[in-house]
């Protein structure tokens, strides 16, 4: 059994802080990117307060396609460029959506959500995927959530790539 246990005090630096070593930790030596995938989406889910989805799309053929996640059953396949997490892997940048009423094209999987993070996966140059979270709240996500996701990203990108 793995114990991870985030504080309820903890700001959002030290949050995030402690979301990457045990996802460090939990990811280690592991060779399975389905298994990590799993993992580091339970941990987020567990460690980010405010979330009603949290995990990944994979970028399968021309397409992303649902990876591990927590949260509601999600969209299954998702063109490149369609809504917020095709914008990030067209792009190769991060969306940080304050409303995602006000963003061309989201795609609702949840009607509860409210706002959106999505950082795309890049490893040894080429896009694996993105990960995507979720918000029931508007503004939930600012340039903190998106500079820790991003360093997130940059440990599991080796430890995800098939
Ligand atoms: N809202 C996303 C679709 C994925 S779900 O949020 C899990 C989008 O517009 O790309």
């Amino acid at each position: 059994m793995f114990d991870f246990s985030p504080s309820t005090h903890a700001d959002k630096a030290e949050l995030y802080a402690a979301l990457l070593s045990a996802a460090q930790a939990i990811t280690s030596g592991e060779p399975d990117i389905i298994a990590n995938m799993a993992n580091v989406s339970a941990l987020i889910w567990q460690y980010l307060p405010d979330l009603n989805w949290s995990g990944f799309y994979r970028l399968v053929g021309s397409e992303l396609v649902l990876g591990p996640f927590q949260g509601k059953p999600a969209c299954i396949r998702i063109a490149i460029g369609a809504g917020v997490c095709g914008a990030a892997a067209a792009s190769r940048e991060t969306q940080l959506v304050e409303d995602v009423h006000a963003f061309p094209g989201h795609i609702a999987c949840d009607a509860a959500s409210r706002s959106e993070l999505v950082v795309p996966i890049v490893h040894d140059g080429a896009l694996i995927g993105v990960l995507d979270l979720d918000s029931p709240s508007p503004a939930r996500f600012d340039a903190e959530d998106a500079a820790g996701c991003e360093a997130l990203v940059r440990l599991l990108a080796p430890r995800i790539a098939g």
